[in-house]
């Protein structure tokens, strides 16, 4: 599978490659304990992380790691991106916002338009993820954008040193409200 990196446009959102310009940017959301409260991003987290996870997504290939940075009024206030499964049609997403940004419905909007983007584009059946059941914020997102809570994994991972339950969500190609008659193409031939 190839394809060209992408800006994606929403109502309030620039949604493009990261750049490496981008370093100072994301050290001023990351560094910040609430913010990694349910990630397993450092705490502390350095100028150093910051350069190394801009470096390794504005350099990366894009179809290998695509991950967006969110730009809002000039600035990247966080990251949404995909890992993809082709063999199975399958992305799994991930997101993250700057605390000072929670709860305008920002990353509602956000996954909107790659969850939109990811099924046009990729042919795929079926985007999952997957959040902390304290994370309430999280799962909110994944409810707001027509995601359905397909169960509870109990101790299914570590944050922090601390065995946690999670809540996994999913969204079928067949309940994504964009599918407007865009037919499925594998993602295997792509
Ligand atoms: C989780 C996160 C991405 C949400 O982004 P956001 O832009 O604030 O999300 P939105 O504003 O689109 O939606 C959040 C929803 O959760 C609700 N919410 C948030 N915290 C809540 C809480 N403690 N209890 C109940 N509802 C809560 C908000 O009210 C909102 O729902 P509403 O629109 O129905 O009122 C953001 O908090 C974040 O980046 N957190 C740190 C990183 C992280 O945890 N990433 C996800 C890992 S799985």
């Amino acid at each position: 599978m190839t394809y060209p990196p992408t800006d994606l446009h929403t109502a309030r959102l620039l949604l493009r490659k990261f750049e490496l310009y981008d370093v100072d940017d994301v050290f001023n959301y990351a560094n910040d304990p609430e913010w990694a409260r349910f990630l397993t991003a450092p705490t502390p987290y350095t100028r150093a992380d910051a350069q190394s996870f801009v470096e390794g997504n504005s350099k990366s290939e894009w179809e290998s790691n695509t991950m967006f940075a969110i730009e809002f009024e000039g600035k990247v206030i966080g990251a949404i991106g995909f890992r993809f499964d082709a063999p199975n049609e399958l992305a799994m997403l991930g997101y993250s916002i700057a605390r000072p940004h929670w709860n305008k419905g920002l990353m509602t909007e956000a996954v909107l338009a790659v969850n939109d983007w990811a099924f046009e584009q990729f042919g795929l059946a079926k985007i999952y993820s997957f959040a902390d059941v304290e994370n309430v914020g999280s799962w909110r997102v994944m409810e707001k954008v027509g995601m359905t809570r397909e169960g509870t994994l109990r101790s299914h991972g570590v944050l922090r040193g601390v065995r946690q339950d999670f809540h996994y969500y999913g969204i079928l190609r067949s309940e994504w409200a964009g599918n407007l008659g865009c037919e499925p193409q594998g993602m295997a031939e792509r």
